[in-house]
C-alpha cells in the first residue's frame, strides 16, 4: 500500500491507497491557523506532527494493508516559512502562504532587477522570501539563528525521513528557486539575502527524498524499508491526483485559497498578468494558476458571523441557480493575489437593502468567489491556456449551486471525479508509488472517470456577465475608499 499526506490549512488529510492507486481508506486531523495581527496566519509546525501521528494511528488501526506500506508522498500548503536552528528545532510559528505582513519587503524584492526574471513569478507577500526579510528587520534574534528554512510538506519529509529535502513544485513558491532551471538561485539566494546551506535539498516530486527513519517504521509497525517520494506543492499534487499533467488539462480547486490550474507544455512564465508559473512535481514539467487567497474561507467568515455552519448557508440556496441579484460580495479578506497582487485591499459587501436576506448575502459571496476565479481564468486565457472543461475539486465543490455559478460565469464545464475526492492527498499517494517503483508516470498519474458534469446555464450568461462587469468596477472604486 502507499500512503498520501496533504498537510492543508484546516487539516491534514491521510489517505492509503492499494497497489493500483485505488482509496482504501482515509482520515483528517484539524489543527488552527492564527491571526495574531490582521493579515498574519501563522500554525505551529508541531500540530502537523501530531495530526500526522493521530491520522496514521487511526489508519493503522482500521486497514490491515498499512502493514504492507511501501511509499509515502507529502503534499503540503506553499510557501510557508519553517525555520529551524542548527539542532532542526523549530524557532517561531510557521508563517503561512496567506501571510501578507512582508508586503513591503515582498515589493521591494519584485523590483529588484533580475527577480522576476529567475524566478518566473511576481514576489508576492505571501512567498517565502520576503517572509524571510520581514523575520530580519523584526524578529532579529530568530533570525540568527536560521540554519535551515524549510516549506510546510519539506517539514514533515524532514520528520519522514531525517534529511532535508523539498521537490521542485514547492520550492517553486520561495522567489529562491530559478524556475526554468529547476535549481537554487545564487543570485535569487543573494537578493533575499539566504545561503545554499540554509535550503533543503532538491529533488524531483516523483523521485525518492529518503526513507522512512529506521525508529518511525518500527514504530509504526513497518519491519521493512518504506520510500518517502519528494511530494509536492498542494496544488501541483492536485493535478497530479486528478492527472492533469498536459496542455489543456486542469482543474479549479476550492479550499481555503481558490485556485484555477492549467498544466503547461514547457515554461512560459507571465508575471505581468499576475498568474503564477511553477514547476510541476514530476520532471521537465511546469503549470500555472491563478490564486485567490479567500475561497471557502470567505464562506467560513460568513458561517462564523451568522452562527450557521456552510453546508447549511449553501444548503438553504435550493439547487436552481438564480442571476446576481444587487448584492455584490469581494471576496479579499486576506487582500487578494490574481489579478491585484495588493496586500492591502479588504472586502466589502454593497447594494445592501433593508431587505436583504442571509441567503442573498450567501449568494454573493459564492458570486464573489466565482468572479474572482473568473478573473484567474482571464490571466490564463492571456497566456494562451485554454480549458474547456475542468475538474472541480477542494470541500467548496460539494455545493452545486457553487458549482453552477463557477461553470455560468467560467463558461466552462465542470466535471467531478467518480470515486470521490481525494485531490492533492491523492497525487501525494501516486507521488509515493512512482518514487517507489511501484509504476511509471503515465500508468499511475492518469484522470479519474468523471461522475457528474456541470455545465453553464446559457439562460443566465448576459446576467453572470454584467455581475462580472460590476465587480471589476468595484475593485477599483472601494480600493479608493480603503
Ligand atoms: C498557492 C497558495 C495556496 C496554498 C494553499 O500559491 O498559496 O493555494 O498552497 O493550500
Amino acid at each position: 500500500s502507499f500512503l498520501g499526506i496533504d498537510l492543508g490549512t484546516s487539516g491534514l488529510r491521510a489517505l492509503l491507497v492499494d497497489s493500483g492507486g485505488r482509496p482504501i481508506g482515509s482520515t483528517e486531523r484539524h489543527y488552527p491557523v492564527s491571526h495574531p495581527h490582521s493579515g498574519w496566519s501563522e500554525q505551529e509546525p508541531g500540530d502537523w506532527i501530531a495530526a500526522l501521528e493521530g491520522a496514521v494511528a487511526e489508519l493503522r488501526d482500521r486497514h490491515p494493508e498499512f502493514a504492507a506500506l511501501r511509499g509515502i508522498g507529502v503534499a503540503g500548503h506553499m510557501h510557508g516559512a519553517t525555520l529551524l536552528d542548527a539542532d532542526d528545532r523549530v524557532i517561531r510559528p510557521c508563517i503561512l502562504w496567506n501571510d501578507t505582513r512582508s508586503h513591503a519587503e515582498a515589493a521591494a524584492l519584485d523590483a529588484t532587477p533580475g527577480v522576476r526574471d529567475l524566478s518566473g513569478n511576481i514576489v508576492f507577500p505571501g512567498f517565502t522570501a520576503p517572509k524571510l526579510e520581514w523575520v530580519r528587520a523584526h524578529e532579529p534574534d530568530h533570525y540568527a539563528r536560521i540554519a535551515r528554512v524549510l516549506l510546510p510538506a519539506a517539514f514533515l519529509n524532514l520528520y519522514l525521513t531525517g534529511d532535508h529535502v523539498t521537490d521542485m513544485s514547492d520550492a517553486a513558491g520561495t522567489s529562491w528557486l530559478d524556475t526554468g532551471a529547476r535549481d537554487w538561485s545564487d543570485a535569487l539566494l543573494a537578493a533575499g539575502r539566504m545561503r545554499r546551506d540554509q535550503m533543503p535539498r532538491l529533488v524531483e516530486g516523483s523521485d525518492a527524498a529518503g526513507q522512512l527513519r529506521a525508529d518511525l517504521a518500527r514504530s509504526w509497525g513497518l519491519p521493512h524499508p518504506v520510500i518517502v517520494a519528494g511530494g509536492a506543492g498542494d496544488n501541483a499534487a492536485a493535478a497530479c491526483g486528478i492527472g492533469a499533467m498536459a496542455e489543456g488539462q486542469g482543474f479549479v480547486s476550492l479550499g481555503t485559497s481558490g485556485v484555477l490550474v492549467a498544466a503547461r507544455d514547457g515554461y512560459h512564465p507571465a508575471p505581468e498578468t499576475a498568474l503564477h508559473t511553477f514547476c510541476h512535481a514530476v520532471p521537465g514539467t511546469w503549470y500555472q494558476m491563478g490564486v485567490m487567497l479567500s475561497a471557502t474561507d470567505s464562506l467560513n467568515w460568513l458561517s462564523r458571523i451568522t452562527g450557521a455552519r456552510p453546508a447549511d448557508l449553501t444548503a438553504d440556496l435550493g439547487d436552481a441557480l438564480q442571476p446576481p441579484g444587487t448584492v455584490r460580495f469581494l471576496p479579499y479578506l486576506s487582500g487578494e493575489r490574481t489579478p491585484h497582487n495588493d496586500a492591502v485591499i479588504r472586502g466589502a459587501f454593497t447594494g445592501l437593502g433593508s431587505g436583504t436576506t442571509r441567503d442573498d448575502m450567501v449568494r454573493a459571496v459564492l458570486e464573489g468567489v466565482a468572479f474572482g476565479l473568473r478573473d484567474s481564468n482571464q490571466a490564463l486565457k492571456a497566456t494562451g491556456a485554454r480549458l474547456d472543461r475542468m475538474m472541480a475539486i477542494g470541500g467548496g465543490a460539494r455545493s452545486r449551486y457553487w458549482l453552477r455559478a463557477i461553470a455560468t460565469t467560467l463558461d466552462v464545464t465542470l466535471t467531478l471525479p467518480a470515486d470521490g475526492e481525494f485531490g492533492a492527498a491523492l497525487g501525494a499517494a501516486r507521488l509515493g508509488m512512482v518514487a517507489a517503483g511501484a509504476g511509471s508516470l503515465a500508468d499511475v498519474m492518469t484522470a479519474p472517470d468523471v461522475v457528474e458534469e456541470i455545465a453553464p446555464d446559457a439562460t443566465l450568461r448576459d446576467r453572470f456577465d454584467a455581475g462580472y462587469e460590476a465587480f471589476r468596477a468595484a475593485y477599483p472604486a472601494i480600493r479608493a475608499v480603503q
